[in-house]
C-alpha cells in the first residue's frame, strides 16, 4: 500500500509547511510590522487557529483514507454527495505551485549568481533583481522547467518513494544548513539585537492589519485550505496518532520561521540595514550583507539560497498531490497521467505568471490593474484558501456527527483537548476566517 510511515507522514507534513513562507515571507512581514508584539500575535494564531484547522484537516483525511472529495462525503452525517464539491480545494494548490514554481526559478538564479558576484550596493542589488524578474525571460522558463520537472519527477514516484523519500533526504539538509547559518549568526554581536527585536514586544506597532497578516500567515505557513494536510493524512496509517503528528509539524514549522528569523535578523543588523525592506529582503537586502563578508560571504549565499530551494521543493510538492489524488480517485485514472494532467497545467499557467511580470509580455498579461502573476497570489491565497479553510470549519462543526469526532480525538488525547477544539472550529476560527477575508477584499 502507499502510505507514509509516521515519521514520514510528520517528516512530508513539516516539509510541506515548512517552505518559502517561513524562510522569505515570515521574516519580511515580521520586519514590516515591526517584529516581537507581531510574533506574538503569530504564535497565538498558529496555537489557537492554525493547528485547529490543521487538526481538522488531519481528522477528515485520516478517517476517509481518500482524496478531499470522497474523504468529506464519507464522514459528513448525511453522506450526502455534494459534499464532493469541497474538492474544489485542490485547484487552489495547482495555482499556488504555479506562480510558487517562479519565485523558487528566481532562487535558482541567485543560487547560481551567489556562486560569482554579489552585488556590493543596494541599488545595484534591486537592478539586478528588476532585471532578472522583468527582462530576463529565457532564463526564467529555464529555471521554472527545472523546478516544475523536478516536482513532477518526484510526485510521479508515489507517496513512499517519491514524496516521502524527497522529504526524508532534504529536510535534514535544511535543517543542518540552518544550524549552520544559525551558528555563523550566533558569532555575530548583532545577534543580541535580533533576539530583543524579535522577542520584546511593542504594542504600539500592533494594529488590525498586523493582526490579520498573522492570520493570515498562520495558514498560509501551516499549508491549510488547499487539501494538501488532508491529503496528506489520508496516506496516514489508520491508527497513526494524527493529534500529536499535528503538534509536532506546528512545532517544527514555528521553531524554523523563528530560527529563520533569527538568522536573517542577525544579518540585517550587523549591516545596520533596514528590517523593514519589505518582500525583497532575501532578493536585494541579504545579497548586499553577503557581499561584504568576502569568499565567507559566498558560501553563506549560496547555501542560504539553497535552503531555500530545498524548503521549497518539499512544500511544491505538497501542493500537486491533492489534486493528484482527486483526478486518481475520482475518476480512476493511473498516477502518471493524472502527474502529466495537473503538472501539465501548473506549468503554463507558470509560464503565464512569468511572462506577466515580464516588461515585453506585462501589459497584454495584465487585467484590471493586476497582472497574471498577482491574480494567481491574489485568488488563491485571499480568496480561495480562506473559502476552504471556512467551509472546513463550518463542515466539522455543523455537519458532522459530535461523537465521531469525539471518538477520533479521544483515542489520542483528553476530553478537555477535544472540547477546547470543538469550541474553536465552531466558532472562534469562522469568526476569524470572515474578517480576514473581508478585510483582503478591502471591505473592511
Ligand atoms: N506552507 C508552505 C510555505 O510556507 C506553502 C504551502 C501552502 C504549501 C499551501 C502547501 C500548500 O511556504
Amino acid at each position: 500500500m502507499n502510505k507514509f510511515s509516521r515519521i514520514g507522514f510528520i517528516l512530508a507534513a513539516a516539509g510541506s509547511a515548512v517552505g518559502l513562507g517561513n524562510i522569505w515571507r515570515f521574516p519580511y512581514i515580521t520586519g514590516e510590522y515591526g517584529g516581537g508584539a507581531f510574533i506574538l500575535v503569530y504564535l497565538l494564531a498558529i496555537l489557537f487557529i492554525g493547528l485547529t484547522v490543521f487538526l481538522a484537516e488531519a481528522v477528515i483525511g485520516q478517517n476517509g483514507q481518500s482524496d478531499v472529495s470522497t474523504s468529506f462525503v464519507s464522514i459528513s452525517k448525511t453522506k450526502n454527495q455534494n459534499w464532493k464539491f469541497a474538492g474544489f480545494m485542490v485547484a487552489t494548490g495547482l495555482i499556488i505551485l504555479s506562480f510558487y514554481s517562479v519565485v523558487l526559478g528566481w532562487i535558482l538564479d541567485y543560487v547560481i549568481t551567489s556562486f560569482s558576484d554579489l552585488p556590493t550596493e543596494a541599488k545595484v542589488a534591486g537592478a539586478n533583481f528588476e532585471k532578472l524578474i522583468s527582462d530576463d525571460i529565457g532564463s526564467l522558463i529555464v529555471y521554472h522547467t527545472l523546478i516544475a520537472g523536478s516536482v513532477i519527477l518526484i510526485v510521479l514516484k508515489g507517496i513512499k518513494e517519491g514524496i516521502e523519500k524527497i522529504n526524508l533526504i532534504l529536510m535534514p539538509l535544511l535543517g543542518l544548513i540552518l544550524i549552520g547559518l544559525l551558528v555563523y549568526a550566533l558569532t555575530l554581536d548583532s545577534f543580541s539585537q535580533a533576539v530583543s527585536f524579535m522577542f520584546t514586544p511593542d504594542f504600539s506597532k500592533i494594529d488590525g492589519h498586523a493582526l490579520l497578516a498573522a492570520l493570515g500567515q498562520a495558514f498560509f505557513t501551516l499549508s491549510l485550505g488547499v487539501g494538501t494536510i488532508l491529503t496528506y493524512s489520508a496516506s496516514l496509517p489508520k491508527e497513526a496518532n494524527f493529534v500529536k503528528s499535528s503538534f509536532m509539524v506546528a512545532i517544527v514549522d514555528t521553531s524554523i520561521a523563528l530560527v529563520a528569523g533569527l538568522i536573517i535578523f542577525s544579518f540585517l543588523f550587523a549591516a545596520g540595514a533596514e528590517s523593514a525592506a519589505g518582500p525583497g529582503l532575501v532578493f536585494i537586502s541579504l545579497p548586499v550583507i553577503f557581499s561584504g563578508w568576502g569568499i565567507l560571504g559566498q558560501i553563506i549565499a549560496v547555501s542560504f539560497f539553497v535552503a531555500l530551494v530545498f524548503a521549497g521543493i518539499t512544500s511544491a510538492v505538497s501542493m500537486i498531490e491533492p489534486s493528484l489524488r482527486f483526478f486518481i480517485e475520482r475518476f480512476k485514472i493511473t498516477r502518471a497521467k493524472a502527474t502529466l494532467l495537473c503538472g501539465g497545467t501548473f506549468y503554463v499557467l507558470g509560464i503565464v505568471a512569468l511572462l506577466s511580470m515580464s516588461k515585453s509580455f506585462g501589459a497584454e498579461l495584465t487585467f484590471f490593474g493586476k497582472n497574471a502573476f498577482d491574480i494567481m497570489d491574489f485568488m488563491s491565497s485571499s480568496v480561495m484558501m480562506p473559502i476552504a479553510a471556512m467551509l472546513i470549519c463550518i463542515f466539522l462543526g455543523f455537519f458532522v456527527e459530535k461523537e465521531v469526532l469525539k471518538e477520533k480525538f479521544t483515542k489520542h488525547t483528553s476530553e478537555t483537548i477535544f472540547n477546547i477544539w470543538y469550541f474553536l472550529i465552531r466558532f472562534v476560527v469562522p469568526i476569524a476566517i470572515i474578517i480576514l477575508f473581508l478585510n483582503k477584499l478591502g471591505a473592511i
